[in-house]
């Protein structure tokens, strides 16, 4: 299981349940790695994608205390066709997981802030678009530079979008957890 996300200068990760950066080559560089695969994120994050509803083309596992606020989405996605699965907990989850039987690699926890901190233990890999700038945001990411079990695998080169800069980093967790599958 992998992270996926985008961080500004400041390891911030959003802001009013947005992202902070909406970069193209940031949202070619996420389809690419998470197509055909497992997304997991927060209830927060399912909020704040376009239209609240799940990725095409993924599985989308989403973790919410409250599963029934969740039912109005699970019908219109199964009326379109779009994969949404709900879990209560890390056991659900697990058991999700367990049934998808997919490699480590085909899953990736695409966040919020809450649930990167939550899963960040079990993954292995954490696939960054770092952006150089500064953004006045409200959640952010642990910073994986100063984390005793995260080592900075490979720096990208520098990019620039519309006068953004950012490179496309990747860290490896070198005390990853297996989360306990049911
Ligand atoms: N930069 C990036 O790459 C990136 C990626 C994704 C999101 N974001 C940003 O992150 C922000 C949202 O993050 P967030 O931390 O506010 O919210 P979040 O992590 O998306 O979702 C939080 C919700 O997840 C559920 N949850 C948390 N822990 C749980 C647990 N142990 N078991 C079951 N459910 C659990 C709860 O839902 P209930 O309240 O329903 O119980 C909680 O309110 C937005 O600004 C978004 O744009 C940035």
């Amino acid at each position: 299981m992998n992270l996926i996300f985008s961080a500004d200068a400041n390891w911030g990760l959003g802001k009013d349940n947005q992202l902070l950066f909406r970069a193209s080559p940031d949202m070619r560089h996420f389809k690419a790695k998470t197509l055909g695969g497992v997304v997991i994120m927060g209830r927060k994050t399912l909020e704040s994608l376009p239209g609240g509803k799940p990725l095409p083309g993924r599985v989308n596992i989403v973790l919410t205390r409250n599963p029934e606020s969740l039912e109005g989405s699970l019908q219109q996605s199964l009326e379109a066709g779009l994969h949404l699965w709900v879990c209560r907990d890390l056991d659900e989850l697990s058991l999700c997981l367990g049934r998808l039987d997919l490699p480590s690699e085909k899953v990736w926890v695409i966040g919020g802030a809450e649930i990167y901190r939550l899963l960040m233990p079990y993954c292995q890999e954490a696939w960054v678009t770092r952006f150089l700038a500064a953004a006045a945001a409200d959640c952010f990411m642990a910073d994986l530079d100063t984390d005793p079990d995260w080592r900075l695998a490979e720096e990208g080169e520098q990019q620039e979008w519309e006068n953004l800069r950012f490179r496309f980093d990747l860290y490896r967790n070198e005390r990853a957890k297996e989360l306990p599958l049911v």
